[in-house]
């Protein structure tokens, strides 16, 4: 069963939808629990609802509908669930509509749960709940066994940052304006049950069983063809997600594999152009030392024939000068023979 929960803050929507889930077993999804789990992860939906929540007013419509079609689209939700919170306001119930009609499993029911503005305050303001399980006590009209203490778990009771009287003020007035139009629009659709919020829990649980009961008595037997076309719609929706995931992760791949190999490809040029250059360094100064041992081996050679010269040079001088002497001598000689 698809069931939608409304009625103003603290009329009973989390207590009774906590029941409907054991009975019906389908999950309740309460957009208010998962805003303030995300709240206390510090993750970014949680750091952007924070103030917002705090303040008393909504989240977005847009983060909100991502919210709901994420959890949607878990595999627990495929028999049925039991909506807490959601939709808020007129474009929420639209849109809600629209994603359900897609594939083909509208809202079966929408049960709003009546409490006067009196029993609201004191329920909010007394309201308490466990920090590890979540358990949801109130101080006045359900207490805990052990102050502070959950009876489940032991955990730590605390109290909603948005249940003080300012806030609460708040979220009552947005009710009143933005959220009672959803209630005239399920009535219009024919979708929409009630039921009195105020007497025991249990009380108000025996009535809202009831109607339940009542409903799957008198609801229409199961049209086979309908719950198949359901299932197709279903398994067209998954295998156009899967399809689509798969295309992004082969395109993601192709992508990394391209710049890889861009990367690949630009290094190498580089080394290759670094290889260019040393060797047409090393060419030049292979060249450049090749050029200076020629010219210093041809200056030697011009050195050495220099030295050649000056000493063929003396070796004349020297003969020229032993000559002369002879010649000298031989003078000398022949005037004493003469004398
Ligand atoms: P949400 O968590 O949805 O808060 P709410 O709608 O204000 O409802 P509450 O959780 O306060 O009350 P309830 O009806 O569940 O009552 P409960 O069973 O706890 O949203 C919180 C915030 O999140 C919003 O203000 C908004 O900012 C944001 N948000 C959430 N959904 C959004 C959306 N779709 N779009 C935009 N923003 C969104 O009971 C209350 C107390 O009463 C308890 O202590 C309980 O023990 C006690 N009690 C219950 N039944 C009885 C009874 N029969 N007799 C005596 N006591 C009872």
């Amino acid at each position: 069963m698809r069931l939608v929960l409304l009625g103003a803050p603290g009329s009973g929507k989390g207590t009774q939808g906590q029941r409907l889930s054991q009975l019906l077993k389908v999950p309740e999804i309460s957009t208010g629990n998962i805003l303030r789990a995300a709240v206390a992860a510090k993750t970014p939906l949680g750091r952007a609802a924070k103030t917002v929540m705090d303040a008393g007013q909504l989240v977005s419509d847009e983060i909100m509908l991502g919210v709901l079609r994420e959890r949607l689209m878990k595999a627990d939700a495929r028999k049925g669930f039991i909506l807490d919170g959601f939709p808020r306001n007129l474009a929420q119930a639209e849109a809600l509509d629209e994603l359900l009609g897609q594939i083909g499993q509208p809202i079966d029911l929408a049960l709003v749960i009546n409490v006067d503005t009196d029993w609201l305050l004191q329920r909010m303001v007394g309201r308490r709940s466990c920090r590890s399980c979540g358990a949801v006590y109130n101080i006045y009209t359900a207490p805990p066994k052990m102050d502070d203490r959950c009876d489940e778990c032991g955990g730590r009771l605390r109290q909603r940052a948005d249940d003080t009287e300012e806030t609460i003020g708040n979220r009552l007035r947005i009710y009143e304006t933005q959220t009672a139009p959803v209630i005239t629009r399920y009535q219009e659709q024919d979708k929409l049950r009630s039921v009195q919020g105020v007497g025991s829990v249990d009380d108000v649980f025996k009535a809202v069983r009831k109607i339940i009961e009542d409903e799957k008595r008198t609801a229409r037997p199961v049209d086979r063809s309908a719950t198949i076309r359901n299932a197709v719609a279903r398994r067209k929706t998954d295998a156009e997600s899967t399809a689509r995931s798969t295309k992004q992760a082969k395109a993601g791949k192709k992508a990394a594999a391209k710049k890889k190999t861009v990367i690949k490809n630009k290094s190498a040029a580089k080394k290759a152009t670094a290889k260019k250059k040393t060797a047409k360094k090393k060419t030049a100064k292979q060249k450049i030392t090749a050029s200076s041992k020629a010219v210093s081996r041809k200056k030697a050679v011009k050195r050495k024939v220099v030295k050649k010269k000056v000493v063929k040079k003396k070796v004349v001088k020297k003969k020229a000068r032993k000559k002369k002497k002879k010649k000298k001598k031989k003078k000398k000689k022949k005037k004493k023979k003469k004398k």
